[in-house]
């Protein structure tokens, strides 16, 4: 019997090289039997290429591809038991909808009225039962790009690739599409790799996020994981803005689970269970979110993690405020959320922020060149 345990798709230390450029060094991840799973990085980083490989589109130098528990690695596209969605959708312009959505099953010599049934199926699931008989060439944008994942799950693959699959369409749509992509993908339960370079969609959609960067896996993990407990510096600013802070780890409190922490603005005092293994002694880099931070006046109490300030500049942006400001000698970014009930701040204003005592922590060493 299946269980989460037992892997759809797996990816055994995967290299692959473009003439001296090494692009993929050694990835090695495990996908679950119905997951949404999403490639995700900066231009350039492989994404493409690694789902490429997985769909059969390149060769890999070395490494394992096992789908469903067979190595797949050197099969042809058409022997593997995958399909995948190009970013342009290469559909068949002149031919109807329904002709686009059953080309594979044609293909696969299904009976004419299996085929018929099947389409009117696919076409009820991307909500497009009206336009069987349009072309393609007389349909819109976001109505190609269900064709294409109609058309791709026509044959009901195992896994489902989607590169960039929402890239051609405007802003809007694109939020549209991805949910219903999501949708779709969740009732039907197809295990699914999805490619972007755009973090939000990756963080919106997915079940879990694989960050490649520099050829390696930066992290894999759920989007609460990669926001809330970045493995380091690069996933840390990868997804919304962070004020990173270094320190100096001074103190540790086991009976009250504090850690003291010496930075620019002063001691600060952290929850331990944010803390892997430090010492005293040990240099961190602090992860602030610009939301986490309360905002408040000069004139108010004084707490914990407290430090004084002054506002710089401001931005306002209905839903939140950021404020940029200074505390000794260094910026702070802090977004205020709902601005219409809290205080307004004025460039000037001398302000206090409090630090929160489950800001995220880091090893220094973690540090990795922003590109
Ligand atoms: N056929 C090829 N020959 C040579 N170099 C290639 C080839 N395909 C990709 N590359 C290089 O490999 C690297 C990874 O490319 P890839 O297309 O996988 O990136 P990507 O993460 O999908 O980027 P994007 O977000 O821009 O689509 C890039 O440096 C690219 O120039
Ligand atoms: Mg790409």
């Amino acid at each position: 019997m299946e269980t989460q345990k037992t892997p759809m798709l797996e990816l055994i230390d995967i290299y692959k090289s473009f003439g001296d450029v090494e692009v993929l060094k050694g990835i090695s991840a495990k996908i679950a039997k119905g997951e949404l799973l999403t490639f995700v990085g900066p231009s350039g980083c492989g994404k493409t290429t690694l789902l490429r490989i997985v769909g059969g589109f390149a060769a890999l130098d070395s490494g394992q591809v096992i789908l469903d528990g067979e190595d797949i690695g050197k099969l042809p596209p058409n022997m593997r038991d995958t399909k995948m969605v190009f970013q342009s959708y290469a559909l068949f312009p002149h031919m109807t909808v329904a002709k686009n959505i059953g080309f594979g099953l044609k293909l696969q010599k299904w009976p004419k009225k299996k085929i018929e049934e099947r389409v009117g199926e696919l076409l009820s699931l991307v909500h497009m039962d009206e336009l069987g008989d349009r072309t393609i060439d007389r349909i819109s944008g976001g109505q190609q790009q269900r064709v294409a994942l109609a058309r791709a799950l026509a044959i009901e693959p195992k896994v489902l690739l989607l590169d960039e699959p929402l890239s051609n369409l405007d802003a809007n749509l694109r939020v549209v599409m991805r949910e219903e992509i999501r949708n779709i993908q969740e009732r039907i339960g197809i295990t699914t790799i999805f490619v972007t370079h755009d973090q939000y969609e990756a963080m919106s959609i997915s079940d879990r996020l694989l960050v490649l960067h520099n050829g390696i896996i930066q992290q894999i993990g759920t989007p609460v994981d990669i926001y809330e407990q970045p493995a380091n510096e690069f996933i840390a600013g990868f997804v919304g803005y962070v004020n990173f802070l270094e320190g100096k780890v001074t103190a540790i409190a086991d009976e009250t689970r504090t850690v003291t922490v010496f930075t620019a603005y002063g001691n600060l005092e952290l929850n331990h269970s944010q803390f892997d293994k430090s010492e005293k002694g040990d240099e961190v880099l602090l992860v602030i979110r610009p939301e986490t931070i309360p905002l408040s006046r000069s004139d108010g109490p004084t707490q914990q993690n407290t430090f004084n300030g002054i506002i710089e500049s401001f931005m306002y942006a209905g839903n939140f405020v950021k404020y940029t400001i200074k505390i000794e000698d260094k910026e702070m970014i802090v977004d205020q959320y709902n601005p219409k009930d809290t205080v307004k701040f004025e460039r000037g204003d001398q302000v206090k922020i409090t630090v929160p005592r489950s800001t995220h922590v880091l090893p220094k060493n973690t540090a990795i060149e922003h590109v």
